[in-house]
């Protein structure tokens, strides 16, 4: 299947996603030589654009948003060659004959059939109609050759997820089906699976014995953006946790798969999922924390307040920082505690994974108090920085024996992301060469819906007494720090 002659035709061509992301990501692996020769992207839109303007729009974004800045003049040209655009109404037939006349056309021109790969980038409520028109236009037929793409927010509860599961695998198998969660295409997450099962080192000591507790930030500097109108209706635990940052839970916490096979490493995550610990009653606000932003300074700079935000109800009570303290009910996790928490408009961004290790079990070093005996402690930074960190003690330079914390570092060369592919990228050539092991498959969306459903109801039967209740440019409300506080911890803020 590896670089088959490939056709991406892009539902929401003139949006966003596919300005910033998809058509960025494409053209880079057009650079690292990771595309097949004959390739093309069809964007679709309401919009009137002729090929060559929709070019020129893709030119403007991949200059701006591309990791590796502006095109250079011939590479573009080159590139752009590739790109192709039909005005389309995705309620109307004749748009979806037009597209498989093109779709035929290129295979005409190729002399070979193409794998056809449809990406919605399209708002969640057009999911349905597009879906259903792919399938009575016979464009999906031929199940080895054609796969779409579905972008988060996959439901917007547990019940939507079913239904849309449901209706997806009626028209398509559950093989032609990619649903996206971007974190799974960052470096730093495929890197957790060989750090934790392709060293001996790490193992023995990766449970409930040795592990204090865990912590998972995804911290975010901007606020919401031009996304009020989408965000006001889904807020933090929506739009990070389900998702995000319960894959990054998932990957910590899950079982060593038996192969490196799609199946077998999303059976493991789904295990984890199955085995978190589900909250009742008062048990739901005990275990979690939720906030709004008021208007405050980053780095410097004034920051709105949430309600003032753009599309964003002056009256909002959506959430715009979470944070949940988790158990998985199994034999390797029981009773350690895993805090996650994610929010916007917090002094850095940062996506982190923090494992705390014990304290040793007896102390024998002379001059030496718990304060000096710091507990080993790794830490794996996603993004923006790359790389694993692990502390330990050691001796201090001189005649008295005394003890001071080092560290191993790990980084990836550069540190940076814009050193590394994308995550569109990784993820965009796993589509093409038929790999889903980064996807989400249905089962896994329903767990991670289950999981944060008692909050979802909770936190929206009872609105939170004052909203906002933390001051942009700081670490959320008050009672983050008691929901870790009250078990003897501290949040962990090192990037
Ligand atoms: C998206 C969320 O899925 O992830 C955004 O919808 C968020 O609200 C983004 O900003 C964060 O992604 P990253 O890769 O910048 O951490």
């Amino acid at each position: 299947d590896n670089l088959r002659p490939t056709i991406i035709t892009i539902f929401g061509g003139s949006g966003d996603l596919a300005n910033r992301k998809l058509v960025p990501a494409l053209y880079n692996l057009y650079l690292d030589d990771q595309l097949p020769e004959k390739f093309a992207i069809i964007g679709l839109g309401r919009t009137e654009y002729t090929d060559e303007k929709f070019r020129n729009y893709l030119r403007k974004g991949l200059d701006e948003f591309s990791r590796r800045g502006k095109a250079k003049k011939e590479d573009w040209n080159a590139f752009k060659d590739k790109i192709h655009y039909l005005i389309s109404d995705v309620f109307d037939d004749k748009s979806y004959q037009e597209i498989g006349q093109k779709i035929k056309s290129l295979e005409e021109e190729w002399e070979e059939t193409a794998i056809s790969v449809f990406y919605f980038a399209i708002s969640p409520s057009l999911i349905e109609p597009v879906a259903k028109k792919l399938g009575s236009n016979n464009l999906c037929d031929d199940k080895s050759c054609s796969r779409i793409v579905v972008e988060k927010p996959f439901g917007n509860d547990l019940e939507s997820a079913q239904y849309l599961n449901q209706l997806l695998t009626e028209i398509f198998s559950e093989e032609q089906i990619y649903r996206i969660d971007h974190y799974l295409g960052k470096e730093a997450v495929q890197n957790m699976l060989v750090f934790r099962f392709a060293n001996i080192l790490f193992e023995p000591v990766w449970n409930r014995n040795f592990i204090e507790h865990v912590q998972i930030t995804a911290s975010e500097t901007v606020g919401v953006e031009d996304r009020g109108g989408f965000y006001d209706k889904a807020g933090a635990l929506k739009d990070m946790i389900q998702n995000h940052v319960l894959q990054l839970l998932c990957f910590t916490a899950m079982e060593a798969p038996v192969h490196f096979n799609a199946d077998e490493i999303r059976n493991r995550k789904v295990d984890v999922l199955r085995a978190i610990r589900q909250y009742e009653g008062k048990e739901v606000f005990k275990n979690s924390a939720r906030g709004q932003y008021a208007k405050g300074w980053i780095k410097g700079e004034k920051a709105k307040g949430y309600r003032e935000e753009v599309k964003v109800d002056p009256k909002s009570y959506t959430e715009t920082f979470a944070a949940i303290r988790f158990f998985i009910d199994n034999w390797r996790w029981q009773n350690v505690p895993f805090y996650v928490r994610s929010g916007k408009r917090m002094p850095e961004k940062m996506s982190v994974i923090t494992i705390q290790f014990r304290s040793v079990p007896h102390q024998m070093f002379p001059n030496t108090t718990s304060e000096h005996m710091i507990p080993n402690r790794i830490i794996i930074s996603i993004s923006p920085s790359t790389g694993i960190r692990i502390r330990f003690q050691a001796k201090k330079m001189g005649l008295d024996m005394r003890l001071k914390p080092a560290e191993f570092k790990f980084s990836y060369s550069g540190m940076y992301e814009n050193d590394q592919p994308e995550a569109y990228e990784n993820l965009l050539h796993d589509i093409m060469t038929g790999d889903a092991t980064l996807f989400m498959r249905s089962d896994e969306v329903e767990e991670a819906w289950r999981v944060v459903m008692p909050f979802v109801r909770a936190w929206s039967d009872h609105p939170p007494g004052t909203f906002p209740n933390y001051t942009a440019g700081t670490w959320g409300p008050e009672e983050v720090e008691a929901l870790i506080a009250e078990d003897g911890f501290h949040w962990i803020t090192a990037p």
